[in-house]
């Protein structure tokens, strides 16, 4: 079962309660809830669900929460950033992958719970291995893999090398940079924004004044083709509301606002050539 969004791309918490109470009443609809998977950095806009209310209203359903923070959730450590994730830590369970912005090799993807003993519960105990009374620490008890390399070293090793400081530097570039494309993007009436970038990821579509209503998503295919064919640049694709969109994700702490606006002024020619 989905839950609607708000006008930013968040879980609309409003309908996440009335979802939840139908769900938990005796009628046609009941249902036993046991998880309400929530997201920290979608992957179509970057929201960041309201995680706070949203951990209030599971609390009150007795329903696990999991924060899907795969690629939003290391944004958190940025200062400015962090009031956005307030009540993360109220998630019984949330994943991030540090792959992702951290410049860890992939795979490296971390598991967080809220109580140390669930992640006792993917262990599986024998009597010559994960020994129940064995008091040796043992890492087996708290992983699903056993014999695997100590997949958390590249991550650490990068952490050290960087500092805390050097990360959230690298961090918040990308996020500065979405903000300013954003706050330049309203003020144009060739392009519609489709939500207020919470992270590094906006979403918008080129529609040119002349352009037939029914050709926009024709038209925002045709600038990611054409960008994507010429090779130097590239714009992501998405669709929201039914409708193709246009997606720019800025992950590396390298991009900058001119670079980003070169790819809008290369997007704006192709659709001025569209015919
Ligand atoms: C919100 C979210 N969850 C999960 C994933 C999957 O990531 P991976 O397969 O790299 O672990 C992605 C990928 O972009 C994502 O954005």
């Amino acid at each position: 079962m989905t839950v609607g969004v708000d006008e930013n791309r968040r879980m609309d918490v409003g309908q996440l309660r009335d979802t939840l109470a139908r769900l938990a009443g005796d009628g046609a609809e009941s249902r036993n809830v046991f998880c309400v998977s929530a997201t920290a950095g979608t992957t179509s806009t970057g929201s960041v669900d309201p995680l706070g209310e949203i951990a209030v209203a599971c609390e009150e359903h007795a329903v696990w929460l999991h924060a899907d923070g795969a690629y939003g959730f290391g944004y958190a450590l940025v200062p400015e950033w962090q009031p956005l994730y307030s009540g993360a830590e109220l998630a019984d369970s949330i994943t991030w992958d540090p792959h992702k912005q951290f410049g860890a090799p992939i795979p490296s993807s971390i598991i967080f719970a809220r109580r140390s003993e669930d992640l006792l519960r993917m262990a599986i105990f024998s009597s010559y291995f994960n020994r129940e009374d064995s008091a040796e620490p043992n890492p087996g008890l708290k992983s699903i893999p056993s014999t695997r390399p100590l997949s958390a070293l590249p991550l650490a090793t990068s952490i050290r090398y960087l500092g805390l400081s050097g990360v959230i530097e690298r961090l918040r570039k990308p996020l500065v940079v979405i903000r300013e494309v954003y706050d330049y993007l309203e003020g144009q009436p060739d392009i519609e924004v489709l939500h207020r970038p919470d992270t590094g990821i906006l979403c918008f579509r080129v529609v040119p004044s002349r352009l037939a209503k029914e050709r926009v998503g024709e038209l925002q295919q045709h600038i990611y083709e054409t960008l994507l064919r010429g090779g130097k640049r590239s714009l992501s694709i998405s669709e929201l509301d039914g409708e193709a969109c246009l997606r720019i994700v800025a992950l590396s702490p390298a991009v900058t606002v001119e670079a980003v606006r070169e790819t809008l002024l290369q997007a704006r020619r192709i659709a001025e050539a569209f015919h």
